[in-house]
């Protein structure tokens, strides 16, 4: 593929047709700058917020904000671009589409962070194992891979293959300008292997649960290569200009917290501890769904921040994890179907009690389908108008006092 232009990209977006979120933004991208002032007098200023939030910095206005999926199908403007590029392979794979479909959601509510419009699966054709995605059935992997031979004809990441990715991150490093973070993001080796080994989507993990006991060295030769990959992917997009990478170990929750410990932590912790040498500025964010059983394991894999699900309440997490640490999450993402001021007081309870340093505000998972719209920017709304210092008036010390 010819390398895109700046000029290409400036022309492909004007080309978007007028929707009600192009509407917007034109409303909403001063507000941004206004709402970054108020960090701009200290010391790493030039980081954006949500890069400081990650690092546990002391001294932020307010916490960061952006979405799982925030980028994609519930967005009206995104259905047309689906409907002219009916493929996601397409779609996800080609640099102009990748930018638009990225900016699509960061024109329209100015979030702090913008993650990048991708798949977990997309760097599995660079390692040798082609996939397909089908409407019906999601991923489908023609080859599950479940043999030493299988695992022996892996081969080493070939980033060449994946130049969408690294094109598409420079220019959108660019044409967000500072103004939020750029988020990159792999899948963990567990949640990636449940695709190649099971073949597709599963709701019982059966295939590859049972390979931890009936083959559990081709298993690990699996998940070796995997995490080399996903290192190496990870070092490819931070120098394309991710500067915070989540790491979404989805269906680590599938398993039972001491299989956990010896299936996928392991290989989490070879990533984290490469990626903390090669690239130690870029802070890593840890997503597992359904993780309340798994805080406290999460938290010795090294990351920076851990992703809480909706299920476990921010306070206990809080709690167990002390503030040493910084968290995302957890807002409910049945929420945005609520009236809006509900979804307000629920990010004010979500807010206070993750407590006013180390906080990313996030969904518990990603934007669900038909979410509406309006949901979507008053979350961002009410993010950009919070202030830690009306919030925690008078009760900072108590609020800050370690537990864990
Ligand atoms: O918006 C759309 O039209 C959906 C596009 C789409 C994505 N992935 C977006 C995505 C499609 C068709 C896929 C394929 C896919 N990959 C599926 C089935 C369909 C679907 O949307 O779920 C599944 C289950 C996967 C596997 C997958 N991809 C997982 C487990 C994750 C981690 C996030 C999670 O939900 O736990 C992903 C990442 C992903 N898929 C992202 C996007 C835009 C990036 C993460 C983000 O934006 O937060």
């Amino acid at each position: 593929m010819m390398p895109p232009t700046a000029t290409a990209t400036a022309v492909f977006l004007s080309a978007a047709p007028p929707s009600f979120s192009t509407r917007r933004r034109r409303s909403r991208l001063p507000a941004i700058s206004a709402s970054l002032s108020p960090s701009s007098s200290s010391s790493s200023s030039e980081e954006p917020l949500l890069v400081r939030a990650a690092r546990g910095e002391d001294g932020l206005p307010r916490p960061p904000a952006w979405m799982m999926r925030q980028a994609g199908r519930y967005m009206a403007e995104y259905q047309a671009l689906a409907k002219r590029h009916p493929s996601f392979r397409e779609r996800s794979e080609n640099t102009d589409l990748i930018v638009e479909i990225t900016l699509q959601p960061w024109r329209a509510f100015a979030p702090d962070g913008v993650i990048l419009f991708s798949d977990i699966l997309t760097p599995l054709p660079a390692i040798g194992v082609p996939f397909d995605i089908s409407d019906s059935k999601g991923p489908v992997i023609q080859s599950p891979v479940r043999s030493e031979e299988q695992v022996r004809e892996l081969v080493p990441i070939d980033l060449d293959m994946l130049q969408f990715v690294g094109e598409s991150l420079k220019i959108l490093r660019n044409e967000i300008d500072g103004k939020a973070a750029l988020l990159g993001f792999v899948g963990a080796p567990w949640t990636i292997a449940t695709y190649v080994v099971e073949g597709g989507m599963t709701n019982t993990y059966t295939n590859i649960k049972s390979m931890c006991h009936t083959a559990p060295d081709v298993l690990s030769g699996l998940l070796s290569h995997l995490a080399q990959a996903i290192s190496d992917y990870i070092i490819y997009q931070v120098n394309s200009g991710a500067q915070c990478i989540q790491i979404f170990d989805s269906w680590g929750g599938q398993l039972p917290p001491h299989v956990w410990e010896q299936w996928s932590k392991p290989y989490i912790k070879q990533i984290v501890s490469r990626i903390k040498k090669e690239c130690p500025h870029v802070p890593l964010v840890l997503y597992i769904n359904g993780n309340g059983g798994l805080l406290e394991r999460m938290k010795d894999t090294g990351v920076n921040v851990i992703g809480l699900d909706w299920t476990v309440d921010m306070a206990d997490g809080r709690r167990r994890l002390g503030n040493g640490i910084s968290v995302q999450g957890n807002v409910d993402p049945a929420f945005l179907f609520s009236p809006l001021p509900v979804l307000t007081d629920e990010i004010h309870r979500v807010v206070k009690a993750a407590g006013p340093k180390g906080h990313i505000l996030n969904l518990g998972h990603g934007v669900l389908q038909k979410t509406p719209e309006e949901a979507v920017a008053h979350f961002f709304d009410v993010t950009r108008s919070l202030r830690y210092e009306t919030l925690f008036q008078g009760s900072v010390a108590e609020e800050l006092q370690p537990v864990a």
